[in-house]
């Protein structure tokens, strides 16, 4: 047998510490969740990303009455980015949640889809996406969506 281990490395910062530019979008993404159409789950989660421009674009889930048609901050706001400048990598994407008449005190991680089309984002780009993930208690911060989602299935794995 063999047997290896992977590992991610996730800096976690208070605000004081996040760079302006961070702050920036941690604090859209928290403004962001103002914007939230979530009647069902009442989890109102806003997300905002900056491109290598420095546009930064917005999003909220949307949700449905036929639930599994909702979606998710994180693509709302991804998807619409890549409407508009498909010729922008993302840099970076900032996550909140509030639910309960606060932020959540931890941050709230992508949902597996939102992982997958994040991860998309870097290979189509051949740049990775710090990911910021708020929280009361702090930024949780990763440098690549390959830190959230190991293993990779990615266009190229289509071909090998
Ligand atoms: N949700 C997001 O928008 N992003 C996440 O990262 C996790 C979950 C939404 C989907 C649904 O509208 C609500 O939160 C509850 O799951």
């Amino acid at each position: 047998m063999e047997k290896y281990e992977i590992k991610s490395e996730v800096c976690i910062f208070q605000d004081s510490e996040l760079s302006a530019e961070d702050l920036e979008i941690v604090n859209l993404a928290k403004e962001a969740t103002k914007n939230s159409y979530s009647p069902y789950s009442q989890f109102k989660v806003g997300a905002a990303l900056r491109l290598a421009n420095g546009t930064i674009v917005t999003g909220s889930n949307q949700e449905n009455a036929s639930y599994p048609l909702g979606l998710c901050a994180e693509r709302t706001a991804i998807f619409h980015a890549q409407h508009m400048y498909p010729d922008q990598p993302i840099v970076a994407l900032a996550i909140a949640a509030y639910a309960n008449g606060h932020f959540h005190p931890e941050p709230i991680s992508p949902c597996g889809a939102c992982r997958q089309v994040m991860l998309e984002v870097e290979d189509r780009y051949k740049r990775p996406m710090r990911v910021l993930l708020y929280g009361a208690s702090g930024t949780h911060v990763v440098s690549s969506v390959k830190s959230l989602l190991p293993f990779q299935f990615v266009n190229e794995s289509l071909t090998k």
